[in-house]
């Protein structure tokens, strides 16, 4: 535990001048958070936020090493997704991460061709998801995904 804390206050110190970067570049990022991506289907999740002791209020994105407040978001980067830091409506409000990604990839499919022209793996998400183009008639499959349920109106309900 001691060990994990002297390194968390390291990794926020080195990069303490990049958090203040990224808290610019998201102001206007955070007013766009409302409008859903278009086109493509992606796959959202929650997870419970990661929070520093020392920012409390504000989701941790290990991947920027910097806070978000709530309302947010933050790209994936290298990983093709987006985090967004959200606050709960629980009686007792948490504080969650809403991780939306590609989501899975397709069955393998003879027909379709990974479109190397419109997939571009380092766009901003959703626009680094592969897209596939098909012969006509061909459809792409995807495997079947079990979706969590959603917990926290289930766990609001028993608080
Ligand atoms: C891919 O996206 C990045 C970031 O938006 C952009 O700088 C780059 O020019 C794009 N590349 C292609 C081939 O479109």
């Amino acid at each position: 535990m001691r060990s994990f804390t002297v390194v968390a206050v390291l990794a926020l110190s080195f990069c303490y001048v990049q958090a203040a970067d990224e808290a610019a570049a998201t102001k206007d990022a955070a007013a766009a958070a409302a409008a859903p991506a278009e086109g493509g289907k992606t796959y959202k999740r929650l997870i419970p936020a990661d929070v520093l002791r020392d920012f409390p209020g504000m989701c941790f994105a290990s991947t920027k090493c910097a806070t978000f407040e709530p309302g947010q978001y933050w790209d994936l980067t290298p990983f093709c997704g987006r985090s967004t830091c959200v606050l709960s409506d629980d009686a007792q409000p948490r504080l969650l991460e809403l991780v939306e990604d590609c989501g899975p990839l397709p069955l393998a499919n003879d027909k379709c061709k990974l479109d190397t022209e419109k997939t571009n793996k380092t766009a901003p998400f959703p626009a680094c998801c592969p897209t596939f183009t098909c012969e006509p008639g061909a459809k792409l499959e995807y495997p079947e995904i079990k979706t969590a349920p959603e917990s926290t109106s289930e766990q609001s309900a028993k608080n």
